[in-house]
């Protein structure tokens, strides 16, 4: 079915998907969010697809959550039907590495779906923040989990007390993005980062998320065993045959995935 609130086009092995709606500044609503996982699920099944990229428009990644369509439901509505509950499973149980890239406005459920993706790039105008607190709510898709894992207590604790912004340098920074980059080239500077990630093999690009998103559900030991046993386990692929031989023939390795 044809999306009315997301882009999406696949190219090259990478998905991009545009959050599209530009007189509400990407305001996740249902529907938004609902084509969104679709548009997730799509890639994730498509063998062509080996990296998703997420981005806004230049003024604004997302401005958060639809405050018009949350503001007609009570707590009845939002608690029976898990307000976002299935809309974050969604985005969470993506096995592909998924990248944030970022221009402008980052607000609520937009920093917190940036946050969601595996690393976030910014352009130089990039504005986050968790202002849920000017709405008398706080933030409910992991926003008050993730930030302070990203950037730490004081600052998170801060964030999310005051509705303050961050900008693009502060987060950089603080480790909230893994670079920023000048506004214009910042889908060159992303699509260049997941074609990079094309080129290897999906079974390592895929290990490497999972493995790296243990460290946040577990202890140091587990995870570093998890780690291991994934390391492991990537030397029964032809990939990893592959790998090494290239290397010590002095050639690019072809990944087959296999
Ligand atoms: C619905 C929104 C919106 C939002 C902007 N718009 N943000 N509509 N939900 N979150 C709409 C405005 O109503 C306006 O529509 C149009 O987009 C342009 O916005 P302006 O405010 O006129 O633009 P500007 O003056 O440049 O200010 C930009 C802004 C401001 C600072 C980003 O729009 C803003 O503060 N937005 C709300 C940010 C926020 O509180 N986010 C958290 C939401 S709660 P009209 O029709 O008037 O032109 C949340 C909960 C997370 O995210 C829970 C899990 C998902």
């Amino acid at each position: 079915m044809a999306y009315k609130t997301i882009i999406v086009e696949v190219d090259d092995h990478v998905a991009l998907i545009k959050l599209n709606r530009p007189d509400a500044l990407n305001a996740l609503n249902s529907q938004l969010l609902e084509e969104l996982g679709r548009a997730l699920r799509d890639a994730e099944a498509n063998e062509k697809v080996r990296c998703i990229v997420i981005t806004g428009s230049e003024k604004a990644f997302a401005a958060g959550a639809d405050i018009k369509e949350m503001s007609e439901k009570s707590f009845v509505d939002a608690f029976t039907s898990d307000l976002f509950g299935p809309e974050s499973n969604a985005i969470e149980r993506i096995r592909k590495p998924i990248i944030a890239a970022v221009s402008g406005y980052a607000l609520g459920g937009g920093c917190e779906l940036a946050m969601m993706c595996d690393f976030i790039i910014a352009s130089d105008t990039a504005k986050f923040g968790q202002p849920e607190v000017n709405l008398g709510v706080l933030a409910g898709l992991g926003g008050t989990q993730r930030l302070t894992r990203f950037v730490g207590k004081s600052k998170s604790m801060e964030m999310h007390l005051t509705g303050r912004f961050m900008d693009a340098e502060e987060a950089e920074r603080s480790g909230l993005v893994s670079r920023v980059v000048p506004a214009k080239k910042l889908m060159e500077e992303a699509m260049s980062a997941a074609q990079k990630i094309t080129e290897k093999s999906l079974l390592s690009t895929m290990a490497v998320k999972e493995a790296v998103n243990r460290s946040y559900e577990t202890t140091l030991r587990e995870g570093t065993l998890h780690e291991r046993r994934l390391f492991h386990a990537l030397f029964a692929s032809e990939d990893k045959a592959e790998g090494m031989s290239a290397f010590l023939d002095k050639r690019e390795a072809q990944f087959r995935d296999k």
